[in-house]
């Protein structure tokens, strides 16, 4: 029962899944932190994997950067596969000068400027928030974890590199943005409207305010506290 862009049979993938950007991280994550792992799909390289995390089943898919690729995973591993719980495990650049590289993001709603929301809502302004229960037991698996962790709004854009950068974030940071990143806003969009349950889980890449950048190993630490936390919600 494949769907356009996943090869998996049916059955194959998790209820609860793990979705990185990069497929490599996907098989990397699923390598250090899961049992009797199986990949389920290659089409296209974009990797996903079913294992066993304390003994209870998860898989974890690459989705690619951008809400254009993201769209196509999340609608076919929620109507094709049935899939129930999708929690993001991605990086963001923060919007606020306290942020310091590593640290992790609850997202409680996604601002953004989705193209395709002129589609999907003639005009008007969805609020895309997350669902709340992953959200609040994210939250309490960081206190057991004791990861510190900010909650609040994230930003979700289509451009990466916006053509006039100069003051684009100001009304966002006005308005308590806590960091820009290209996925959420179509994850929990679809999320709502297909009848499942969504959450971002994001750590700080870069400061888009005091120009701090990191390197990926600075930013290893921080990656394994928020897939600790994202693997709690099994
Ligand atoms: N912009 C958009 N997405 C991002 C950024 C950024 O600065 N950093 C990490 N993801």
């Amino acid at each position: 029962m494949a769907s356009f862009h996943i090869e998996a049979e049916a059955g194959a993938i998790a209820e609860t899944i793990l979705l990185p950007g990069d497929p490599l991280r996907a098989k990397h994550t699923a390598q250090t932190f899961l049992e009797d792992v199986v990949c389920y799909n290659r089409v296209r390289n974009m990797l996903g994997y079913t294992g066993y995390y304390k003994g209870k089943r998860v898989s974890i898919q690459g989705t690619g950067m951008g809400m254009a690729s993201v769209g196509i995973y999340v609608n076919e591993l929620i109507s094709t596969y049935d899939v129930k719980n999708l929690i993001r495990v991605g990086t963001c650049g923060a919007l606020q000068a306290h942020l310091e590289i590593g640290q992790v993001i609850l997202a409680m709603s996604a601002s953004g400027d989705l193209g395709a929301n002129h589609l999907y809502f003639e005009g008007m302004h969805y609020a895309a928030t997350a669902d709340f229960d992953l959200l609040l037991k994210a939250y309490q698996a960081a206190q057991r974890l004791e990861v510190d962790t900010y909650q609040g709004g994230i930003f979700s854009t289509d451009t990466f590199y916006g053509e006039e950068e100069t003051e684009r974030w100001d009304k966002w940071i006005k308005h308590g943005i806590l960091g820009v990143e290209m996925e959420s806003q179509v994850l929990f969009t679809l999320a709502h409207r297909l009848g499942a349950k969504a959450l971002s889980i994001l750590t700080v890449s870069d400061n888009l305010i005091t120009g701090v950048t990191s390197s990926s190993q600075d930013r290893e630490q921080s990656y394994m506290d928020m897939m600790r936390i994202a693997l709690e919600l099994v």
